[in-house]
């Protein structure tokens, strides 16, 4: 009885410290969000100091000082800086910059090149011509500076009559907002477009929903959106070239306002045409493109955490083996270290043998292995030594030693990956994990934001935390201190905001200047990215040629070097039908090769759920079953009670592999610009009803598919589902062929079933009816045309000319460094006399040095053949006379009877 109250006593203490440290906490938010509002009464504005002076390329510099308020007048310490510099600069037709900074511009910023998003040049001529125009208040008068589209008079960004802050920690910018749509606003689980509220941005190894309230961003840092204009419907790109914590407040209609913690009011602007598709390529090229995975990594995954030993992956992947389940990659979670740290694997439960027999890819049934690296050292691993040799882990402000955190291996430290050591210490990482004798093929980089068990740092007296924020944001200057997240401390479940990072020159990421600390303040969003880049260098120097590595964390130009995954998801129906416009979100940031964890990681999946998600994940550009430990198993054999989660499975991954190369394809064209997997309403942008539709994508604009995303009848194993098909526009039923034209089309959908899909009238895709092919390494070079005639019963597409996906070279020598892969198809349907018909089919080579290797069509299969006011389709055989596409055959005429 002593020892139970005893406890209850400190459980009461406990909770009291919890409550009361939380409540002040919370108070002192309040204090402060105050402090700002009233600041903002009584404060004045910024005027240009002299008429801003033109530049050459049609843009413009200006001085501007601050005009104090009167009662402001009267404080002593008015937290703004007084003078600044702005600059409108005009970067070609399509892009411009505008900038508001200190006068030396010297404040913490990130590089304007490499690895970095920067502008590309281009040419004078370029910027003579362009599409935009700006007003810049007169002198004197309170600053604004507008921007605008030249052709339609349609504002893009304006200031006027809103205010403007600028100090040392806190700065604060608005713009006018009108009958708009926005897309995108960082990385986070909601609707795809962006309702009003308040968007936090704070990389955070966190799982939620986001309804507008601050504190609900995820883990990546991308603080753009795309936005649709009122007048003409165009479509612009806006990014605000920041990296600390920020917060966006939205109001539909009216505003949209950026509040910062730091850095510089910057701004990157593309305007593209009433075609989405391109805005967001010139925002891909300002980011430096994406990279393209090797062809493997396009087929199917299977990774769980809980994977405990070789015994356990040997089960695993015995089962795909023997149920014929399609696989490319069988994963390894955190359980395959010795004691989760890095760069190990515990001998004792992974047998190295066994994992050699599975891992072989010499034998047929062999799998790639992909496992996972956290950004965390555990202290007590040999590496520990070695990186505090090397000097690169972040500091802890208090001690001067290694921070210390807790993750998976209990104390850990953390590189910082902008110490110039930083890079050959991972790279030595990797290269001592290849001592086992296995080949890490895809790389796993998890808890990157950086992810840590407890607040801020190990050892710190919790009972002074909130001091600490008072005094790290009151220190040097006055200021306004700002909590973007708001309900949350920054330091929540990360690093101290005053840790160390390396500020000398030979900084990897960013140099400081002027005796500047770096801390984990101006450091946080960009350590995914940094961790990303080490790890892209490491795999490059291991000689990797074509790399995968999947990044949790990620912030706008990540994509250059590494692909990602939504991060955990909950099994529920919500988290599957948000993973839908989360992948769309990461084809406008530049990583299109992104997938969701399909069946869920959190809670148990059932098998309904399971069953639609690996339908719908089949089509995720990368697709992985993965689950968390503890959970009951969602493999897709797990389910005997419901037979319909394995057999859905099968069909759906085996129409996965019929379309891998085409697929592959589509990111091999892209050549690191554009978009893959589509909102309908790219490819229908004047079609109003189709924005309504988020849950239905397209690949390329090849492929419309409309995924059942809600739960059905348990008992008659169906679900009623509705596809919605632009007006005016005609699909074929990618299965049976038949007609479907606009409008809603509702129809029972069983359970087990593969996910509906059309194939767009005037495409010509390329797909492989090879049946049983298990791995995609042994998907052969014969493909089957399936040509959806238009209107004018003609249609085309491209296919790659070559015919080894397997060899990086031949990917790197023969597409992406010449792009001459790529070739044209056309085909058209000319009737004859009676039921006879003529089918023409032409090959253009995309360059003019294309390499063909030789690549076999053997089947048409030619849809949308009008007849008598319906719609005919016809299969044509040609396994014995096969249409050779190589240098020499690149046209075919066919006569048909239909
Ligand atoms: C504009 O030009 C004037 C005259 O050459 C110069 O004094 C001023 O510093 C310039 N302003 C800026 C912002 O460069
Ligand atoms: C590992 O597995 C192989 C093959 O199953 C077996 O022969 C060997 O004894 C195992 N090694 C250990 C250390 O258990
Ligand atoms: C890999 O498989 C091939 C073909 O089955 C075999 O010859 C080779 O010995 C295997 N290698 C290892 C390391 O098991
Ligand atoms: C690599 O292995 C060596 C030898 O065990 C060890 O001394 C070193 O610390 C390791 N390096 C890393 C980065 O883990
Ligand atoms: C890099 O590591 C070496 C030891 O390998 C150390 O002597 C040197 O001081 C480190 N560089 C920095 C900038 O800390
Ligand atoms: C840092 O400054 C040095 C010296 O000016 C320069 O050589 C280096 O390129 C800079 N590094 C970065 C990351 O900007
Ligand atoms: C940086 O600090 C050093 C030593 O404290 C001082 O000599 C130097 O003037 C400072 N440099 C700047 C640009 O403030
Ligand atoms: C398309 O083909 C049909 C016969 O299948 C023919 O009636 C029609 O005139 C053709 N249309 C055009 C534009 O060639
Ligand atoms: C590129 O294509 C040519 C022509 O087909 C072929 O000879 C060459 O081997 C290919 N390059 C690589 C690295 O496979």
């Amino acid at each position: 009885m002593i020892e139970k109250s005893k406890i209850l006593t400190a459980i009461g203490i406990v909770v009291a410290v919890v409550i009361s440290v939380y409540g002040i906490h919370q108070l002192y938010i309040q204090h402060e969000a105050n402090r700002i509002d009233k600041f903002r009464k009584h404060a004045g504005f910024y005027v240009l100091k002299q008429d801003v002076n033109k530049t050459q390329d049609g843009g413009f510099v200006g001085f501007l000082s601050w005009k104090p308020g009167k009662k402001e007048q009267e404080e002593p310490l008015s937290p703004v800086i007084r003078e600044l510099k702005v600059i409108f600069k005009v970067d070609g037709k399509n892009e411009c910059q505008f900038k508001i900074t200190d006068i030396e511009d010297s404040r913490f910023q990130l590089p304007y090149n490499e690895p970095f998003p920067f502008t590309k040049e281009q040419g004078q001529e370029s910027k003579l011509e362009r599409i935009f125009d700006y007003k810049v208040s007169q002198v004197g008068e309170q600053f604004y500076f507008e921007l605008f589209r030249k052709s339609s008079g349609q504002t893009i960004f304006s200031t006027k009559d809103r205010p403007i802050l600028f100090t040392d920690k806190y700065l604060e910018i608005s713009t006018e907002m009108n009958e708009e749509m926005i897309f995108g606003l960082g990385d986070r689980r909601t609707d795809f477009q962006i309702k009003s509220g308040r968007y936090s941005f704070w990389n955070a190894d966190a799982m939620w929903i986001d309804n507008g309230t601050p504190g609900k961003s995820i883990y990546g840092y991308h603080p753009m959106y795309l936005r649709r204009e009122v007048i003409e419907n165009n479509f612009h790109v806006t990014l605000f070239r920041n990296t600390y914590g920020l917060q966006v407040d939205y109001k539909q209609n009216q505003y949209l306002t950026y509040k910062t913690i730091g850095g510089n009011l910057d701004f990157k602007f593309f305007l593209g045409d009433s075609n989405p598709e391109n805005a967001i390529k010139l925002y891909h090229n300002y980011v430096n493109g994406w990279i393209l995975h090797p062809f493997w990594v396009q087929g199917f995954h299977q990774c769980r955490w809980g994977y405990k030993s070789s015994d356990q992956l040997m089960e695993v992947w015995d089962k795909y083996n023997s149920l014929q389940i399609p696989i490319d990659s069988l994963w390894s979670d955190i359980d395959y270290m010795y004691k989760y740290q890095d760069f190990t694997i515990d001998t004792e439960r992974f047998n190295l043998t066994q994992m050699q027999t599975i891992y072989n890819l010499s034998n047929p049934q062999g799998v790639h292995w992909s496992s996972i690296i956290d950004v965390g050292i555990s202290i007590e691993e040999e590496g520990a030594i070695k990186g505090q040799e090397m000097n690169i882990f972040i500091q802890s402000a208090k001690t001067k030693e290694p921070i210390i955190g807790t993750v998976w291996p209990g104390k850990t430290y953390f590189p910082d990956f902008n110490h110039p050591n930083s890079t050959e210490y991972w790279y030595e990482g990797f290269v001592n994990l290849t001592k086992y004798g296995l080949q890490q093929d895809g790389i796993w980089i998890d808890m990157n934001e950086y992810s840590n068990f407890v607040t801020g740092e190990v050892g710190k007296d919790e009972s002074t935390l909130v001091n600490e924020i008072k005094t790290f944001f009151t220190s040097e200057k006055p200021n306004l201190p700002f909590n973007p997240l708001e309900v949350r401390r920054l330091d929540h479940r990360t690093l101290s905001l005053d840790a160390i990072h390396y500020s000398g020159d030979q900084a990897v990421l960013v140099n400081a200047t002027k005796n500047y600390t770096i801390t984990q303040y101006d450091m946080h969003n960009i350590n995914g990215f940094g961790e990303g880049l080490a790890t892209y260098k490491a795999a490059k120097r291991l000689g990797k040629k074509l790399t995968f590595i999947l990044s949790r964390s990620s912030m706008f130009g990540s994509g250059r070097y590494v692909q990602h995954w939504n991060g955990d998801a909950f099994s529920t129906w919500e988290y599957l039908r948000l993973s839908i416009p989360s992948i769309m979100n990461f084809q406008m940031y530049g990583i299109p090769f992104v997938g969701d964890d399909i069946c869920g990681l959190a809670l148990d999946a059932t098998a309904e759920l399971c069953a639609r998600w690996q339908q719908l994940g089949s089509l995720y550009p990368f697709s992985r079953n993965h689950n968390g430990d503890k959970y009951s198993p969602q493999e897709p054999y797990a389910f005997p009670k419901h037979p319909y989660v394995l057999s859905s499975t099968i069909k759906t991954l085996n129409v996965r592999y019929q379309l891998l190369k085409f697929y592959y394809h589509l990111f091999v064209k892209g050549n690191g610009l554009g978009t893959i997997f589509r909102p309908l309403f790219w490819e229908f942008p004047g079609d109003e009803q189709s924005y309504q539709h988020q849950f239905q994508f397209m690949l390329g604009d090849y492929l419309l598919a409309s995924p059942v995303v809600y739960s059905g009848n348990t008992f008659t194993q169906k679900t009623k589902h509705c596809v919605y098909i632009p007006e005016n526009s005609l699909f074929f039923d990618f299965y049976n062929y038949s007609p479907i034209q606009g409008g809603d089309h509702c129809f029972q959908v069983p359970f087990d079933a593969v996910v509906p899909m059309y194939i767009k009238s005037g495409k010509i895709l390329h797909l492989q009816d090879r049946k049983n092919t298990l791995r995609s390494r042994f998907l052969d070079n014969r493909f089957t045309l399936l040509i959806a005639l238009d209107e004018n019963n003609e249609s085309s597409g491209s296919i790659l000319t070559i015919n080894n996906y397997n060899e990086d070279d031949n990917i790197i020598q023969n597409c992406t460094e010449q792009q001459n892969c790529v070739a044209n198809l056309s085909a058209k349907v000319n009737s004859k006399s009676g039921t006879e018909m003529e089918i023409e089919i032409k090959v253009n080579q995309a360059a003019a040095s294309t390499n063909f290797q030789e690549i076999i069509v053997d089947k048409l299969i030619i849809v949308g053949i009008k007849k008598s006011e319906s719609y005919k389709f016809k299969i044509i055989d040609m396994i014995n006379n096969p249409f050779i596409i190589n240098k020499d055959g690149s046209e075919l005429n066919l006569q048909f009877d239909l």
